[in-house]
């Protein structure tokens, strides 16, 4: 049985624009997913899922060709299972052992499809986990690789490898098309609003797709957030927190002209600023679920649990470390 844990993270800047090839620079945090795997005699597989900030639930598949035996609504279980499935994919392909069966079991602090990288932390866990369990353990780097594999199969090509090599790495990271390094950054004062709701990220990236071949100024939109993250960068290197916080809130705007905002999401955004932060932008793909703010007080917190539109107001600190083994 191998236990591995894989953070969650932010997007400091450039989440959507990254899939069109522009940089991006999500942050991991203290936020983790747990997954153990324990190797079965026979090749089939059975999924645990517990704390996942939804109703827990459990999968049996059999060895046959029928289907999975489930206790919970399809659409969700669809949803979570088909990362698990490509994870699993991944680990057998990776230790050259296609029959491979296991009990896996998921625990998470990361609510689900709430822009704060639930999935790829799960996939990145599960690998490593499958892996070490099949005597195969893999590099980082190849982890963050196969758990991108695994999330471009589920999203039908629509992913960029900005949230798995996050995942896989920690800290604060930069993606560019291919080109995944990771970035010195300091502690940045993080703090998180939740409205308790999610987006799909597949519907979300579609629609940018086609604002963004509808129209030349929706592509010019996602090139602007390019332009946006490289000046971010530099305000990084020179720990410019008000820079950072200026161009946050440049960043929401862009991406509420790209349709990905929604009310939930705005009323955080501003709840964060009116308490004080330096800035303050949606997280992930949007629609519904995370707002990140930069504040090094306790204003913009306050000012979040109170806010009609969270559920949830936490300080989230980096996590310097990615995918790592737990004890059991
Ligand atoms: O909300 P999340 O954690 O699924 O983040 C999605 C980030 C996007 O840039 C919208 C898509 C991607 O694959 O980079």
């Amino acid at each position: 049985m191998t236990t591995c844990s894989a953070p969650g993270k932010v997007y400091l800047f450039g989440e959507h624009a990254v899939v069109y090839g522009e940089p991006a620079v999500p942050c991991a945090i203290e936020r983790r997913a747990r997954v153990t795997a324990e190797k079965r005699s026979d090749a089939g597989l059975r999924v645990n899922a517990t704390d996942l900030s939804l109703d827990g639930f459990t999968v049996e598949y059999g060895d046959g060709d029928g289907p999975p035996n489930v206790d919970a609504p399809r659409s969700l279980v669809e949803d979570g299972m088909s990362y698990v499935e490509e994870a699993v994919t991944q680990a057998r392909d990776a230790a050259g052992d296609p029959e491979a069966g296991f009990e896996v079991t998921i625990e998470s602090d990361i609510p689900l499809g709430a822009g704060l990288g639930s999935s790829a932390a799960v996939t990145t866990a599960l690998i490593d986990a499958a892996t070490r369990e099949l005597g195969t353990p893999l590099a980082p780097r190849e982890i963050a690789d196969r758990a991108f594999r695994a999330e471009y199969e589920v999203q039908d090509g629509q992913a960029s490898r900005a949230d798995t090599f996050c995942s896989a790495m920690g800290g604060a990271v930069r993606v560019e098309g291919d080109d995944c390094r990771t970035v010195d950054a300091a502690e940045l004062p993080f703090v998180i609003g939740f409205d308790g709701g999610a987006g799909d990220t597949g519907q979300l990236v579609a629609g940018v797709r086609r604002l963004r071949e509808e129209y030349g100024f929706a592509a010019t939109t996602v090139e602007s957030i390019g332009a946006l993250v490289r000046s971010g960068e530099r305000a990084l290197a020179d720990r410019d927190l008000s820079e950072l916080g200026r161009l946050m809130d440049v960043n929401h705007g862009l991406l509420s002209a790209l349709g990905v905002s929604s009310r939930t999401l705005d009323d955080m955004v501003w709840a964060a600023r009116e308490g004080g932060a330096l800035g303050a932008k949606l997280t992930g793909a949007g629609g519904g679920g995370c707002i990140v703010a930069l504040d090094e007080g306790d204003g913009a917190r306050t000012a979040l649990s109170y806010a009609p539109a969270c559920q949830e107001a936490f300080r989230a600190e980096l996590a310097t470390e990615g995918v790592r083994v737990e004890d059991p």
